[in-house]
């Protein structure tokens, strides 16, 4: 350990301010704009280690969302190298180090061989933004292709390309060289296992790529990129149905554009049959773009491409130069986060864990109905809660009143997304072990339990309302019902923590 017990418990006791007091500061100077887990009742995160964090009062949360401690908050490994390098040489990449020429090798041993070439960017906007110039200047075109409820960054560049952003009402307008197709969601989007039982859902869902790359060319204004999250998350936890990409791939090439893959969220092993989550439907990008996890905590990623489109970036004669971009620090932490998931085993770990989960939950779905659909690569999953099964009606306020039970009553932290907010999204540091997910299942049962008893109690209040003001009864039912509940949970909470 790079840091004793002692001197990490004093860096938490040395916590400066109250809760009360965090709060106060941050709303006068954190711009209001900045997302805030929990809003009402945020979560002070003092210390985490492993799967877990620590709050200012020592309670302890299981951590299922945070792809980004990727081999677990503060591995000592990644700590240490990280802290060594740091008292040894921080400066830029226009120097030799071996920390830069060693994770640039190992990261391109990992891929297929096409792609060898690499450059090193602090965030996953900048490896997004970079993947545009490059395709871009390679194809001297503008125009890109992404996909509906896409997130790629919040840089101006990649903001245009995020449809999860600028299709919220104060988003700003779709430029026209940006192109959206629908997202590959069989369960939920334009072409569904239900609407379309036995089709291919893959061919279905390349289509209208094919159509916008046809439709370009007739304007005389070809396509430069397609990008896609090889499973997208903020879309809602979506696996792309078989054969998605192989025909989506196609269709932009032959129309001499490349292909983008954003593995933001579900690079390095968390979907556990692979390294790369583009590898489990066989296809080889152009351009691949890596952040999050690969530094377990501290900003960095990198652009991954081939030979030739790294070589026409070049031959602009304008040099390509990023002050934290691969400096020895992020490099030397990343080296150590592939180093771990090697000896770790944690790829193999997703892949066994992810099986569990996924198993787990299905058969959670023969008890409660509020549970539509479940799916998942290793420790990557979705929950799709509905309303109403059959009709496969997403419910929002239901995926919210779990993620904020799960958070105040059982301490496990989940969140929820895609299109209408109704996925609890699962995506835990890839040490989480079986233990974990049986207390995740556990609280998750208690949660549906409660949801659909609520449920059945709001379908009798209906039954047996007058039907003059139905609707007002059954809202004040459902809200009376929720506010006892927060005020349960709130008293629950005090009543754990005076123990
Ligand atoms: C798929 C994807 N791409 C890109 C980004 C942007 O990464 P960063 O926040 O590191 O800039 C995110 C962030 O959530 C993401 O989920």
């Amino acid at each position: 350990m790079p840091f004793t017990c002692e001197q990490q418990m004093q860096a938490v006791g040395s916590e400066q301010l109250c809760k009360s007091e965090t709060i106060k500061l941050r709303n006068k100077h954190i711009g209001q704009a900045c997302q805030l887990f929990y809003r009402s009742d945020p979560l002070k995160i003092v210390r985490g280690q492993g799967q877990y964090m620590f709050d200012e009062e020592g309670t302890r949360y299981l951590d299922c969302i945070n792809n980004v401690a990727h081999v677990g908050h503060c591995h000592p490994e990644v700590v240490r190298a990280g802290a060594l390098q740091m008292a040894t040489i921080s400066t830029n990449n226009r120097f030799l180090h071996d920390e830069l020429v060693q994770c640039a090798q190992t990261l391109t041993a990992k891929m297929p061989a096409s792609l060898s070439v690499c450059f090193f960017v602090n965030s996953g906007s900048e490896a997004n933004d970079l993947a545009l110039r490059l395709a871009r200047n390679y194809t001297k075109r503008r125009d890109v292709i992404t996909l509906d409820h896409a997130y790629h960054g919040h840089l101006q560049s990649v903001m245009e390309i995020s449809p999860y952003k600028f299709n919220q009402p104060g988003g700003e307008p779709k430029p026209d060289y940006v192109h959206v197709a629908p997202s590959p969601d069989s369960y939920a989007g334009q072409f569904t296992d239900k609407l379309y039982p036995g089709a291919d859902l893959g061919a279905l869902y390349a289509q209208p790529i094919a159509e916008i790359c046809e439709r370009q060319q007739a304007k005389g204004q070809d396509v430069a990129a397609f990008i896609a999250e090889s499973l997208q998350s903020c879309g809602g936890q979506i696996l792309p149905p078989p054969g998605y990409f192989k025909a989506a791939y196609d269709a932009v090439r032959a129309a001499g554009g490349v292909c983008i893959a954003d593995e933001v969220q579900v690079g390095f092993g968390r979907v556990g049959t692979h390294y790369w989550a583009f590898e489990t439907q066989d296809v080889v990008p152009d351009i691949v773009c890596v952040a999050k996890p690969m530094g377990n905590g501290h900003p960095v990623g990198a652009v991954v491409t081939t030979p030739e489109i790294a070589q026409a970036f070049h031959a602009t004669g304008v040099a390509y130069f990023n002050t934290y971009g691969g400096n020895p620090v992020s490099c030397a932490i990343a080296n150590a986060v592939m180093r771990v998931i090697e000896e770790e085993g944690l790829q193999e770990n997703a892949r066994r864990l992810g099986d569990y989960l996924l198993r787990q939950c299905n058969e959670l779905k023969y008890e409660f109905d509020c549970i539509g659909d479940v799916r998942g690569a290793g420790l990557f999953v979705g929950i799709e809660l509905v309303s109403d099964r059959e009709a496969r009606t997403p419910d929002t306020n239901g995926a919210h009143w779990v993620v904020n039970r799960m958070k105040q009553l059982h301490h496990v932290l989940v969140s929820s997304d895609g299109p209408n907010d109704n996925v609890i999204k699962l995506k835990p540091p890839m040490c989480f072990n079986e233990a974990n997910a049986d207390e995740f299942l556990l609280a998750f049962r208690e949660c549906l339990a409660c949801l659909c008893r609520d449920r059945e109690v709001e379908a009798a209040s209906v039954a047996v309302a007058p039907v003059m003001g139905m609707t007002n009864g059954v809202i004040a039912t459902a809200a009376e019902t929720l506010a006892n509940k927060t005020k349960m949970f709130e008293r629950q909470d005090r009543l754990i923590k005076s123990v």
